[in-house]
């Protein structure tokens, strides 16, 4: 039977390569399993993927998408642990953004039932991600002053909930005041807007000129680098995105050589685990459909857009101020 996938043939910007084909998903083979995908995401991972950012690692044509929730349709042979009707989270790799993914079975982690498909479509990359970087480099370290950047996006809100169940209220980073407005309520011990005043100096003088202990940045660029310079002796700097475009100036490890640069990648520790301990990873998604199921780690949804709508959810998706996530539905 015919289905519908996106595509994209050359790399470039998402709303101007992405488009829509019909194709017949093949039999699954030995391992592997056919996914009737009911939701998927759109994240800047995906978008940084299509512009050719990884263009080394990357083979045109591909369908993208590196988070949604399906429906097991069909198994293989040697698949033992997944049936048919059983909801999981296709991941390790891209192709959410399709009717029925083909893929590995062992990278097919089941979902909880307590999940709406919403939740479900959202409970991997960003939860998994601020559940991990609060873990390992905020409680582990026992850092006390964070900062968290672009903290209005949707893994920031997660972000600053997450300290807050640790028992920190973080200083709050924003590139624009409607951002400040989007975290009216939070648990902050200060929100600063960069169109004001400038974040590092803000930093400073909110610890008391001591500078914080972990700075959580996703802009990079001279912004992520400032709040670098704001770090106390012995802090760290966890660089996890490039909002900005921009990476972070080569010389700041020079600047700085008392502060530890750590740039968390979730596939890096995604596919290690995997590999070596793919029990961590189950158990890794339980604690965190745990936090989404208990606000913590939810995310808000912009839009729902039909799959043969892409370039209309890319626009939105693009839009300044957006308050959450975009998804594809793919049924229908
Ligand atoms: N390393 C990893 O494994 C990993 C995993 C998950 C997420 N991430 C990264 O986390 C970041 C946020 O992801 P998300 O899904 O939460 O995004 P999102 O919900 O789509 O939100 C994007 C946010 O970024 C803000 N923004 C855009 N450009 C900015 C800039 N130059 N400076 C400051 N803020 C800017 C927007 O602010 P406005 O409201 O002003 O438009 C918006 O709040 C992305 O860079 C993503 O790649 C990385």
């Amino acid at each position: 039977m015919s289905r519908l996938r996106s595509i994209v043939r050359t790399f470039g910007p998402a709303v101007e390569v992405v488009g829509t084909e019909e194709y017949r998903p093949a039999r699954p083979g030995p391992g592997e399993v056919a996914v009737r995908m009911l939701l998927a995401a759109v994240n800047p991972s995906d978008l940084v993927t299509i512009s050719g950012a990884y263009a080394s690692r990357t083979v045109l044509p591909f369908v993208p998408g590196f988070e949604g929730v399906g429906v097991v349709e069909e198994t293989g042979p040697d698949v033992r642990d997944l049936r048919p009707g059983q909801r999981v989270l296709p991941l390790g790799s891209a192709g959410a953004w399709q009717q029925t993914k083909v893929t590995d079975g062992r990278w097919c982690l089941p979902v909880r039932p307590e999940l709406s498909d919403e939740q479900a479509a959202t409970a991997y990359i960003n939860p998994l991600t601020a559940h991990l970087m609060v873990r390992q480099h905020v409680v582990a370290a026992g850092a006390e002053l964070v900062v968290v950047n672009a903290a209005a996006s949707t893994i920031g809100r997660m972000l600053i909930r997450m300290l807050n169940r640790a028992g920190i209220r973080p200083i709050a980073v924003v590139r624009h005041p409607r951002g400040l407005a989007a975290l009216a309520g939070a648990g902050l011990t200060a929100a600063v807007c960069t169109a004001d005043r400038a974040a590092g100096e803000a930093v400073r003088e909110l610890t008391g000129g001591r500078g914080a202990d972990v700075v959580l940045d996703a802009v990079g660029g001279a912004e992520g680098a400032e709040l670098g310079r704001a770090l106390a002796t012995g802090g760290a700097l966890v660089h996890y995105g490039l909002l900005s475009g921009r990476p972070l100036p080569a010389d700041l490890p020079a600047a700085r050589p008392d502060v530890r640069l750590v740039l968390f990648r979730l596939r890096d520790w995604v596919h290690r685990v995997h590999t070596t301990d793919p029990d961590r990873l189950t158990e890794a998604l339980a604690e965190v459909y745990e936090l989404v199921l208990d606000g913590t780690a939810a995310s808000q949804v912009a839009g729902v857009y039909p799959l043969s709508a892409v370039r209309r959810a890319l626009l939105r998706d693009a839009e300044p101020g957006r308050p959450g996530k975009v998804l594809l539905r793919l049924t229908g």
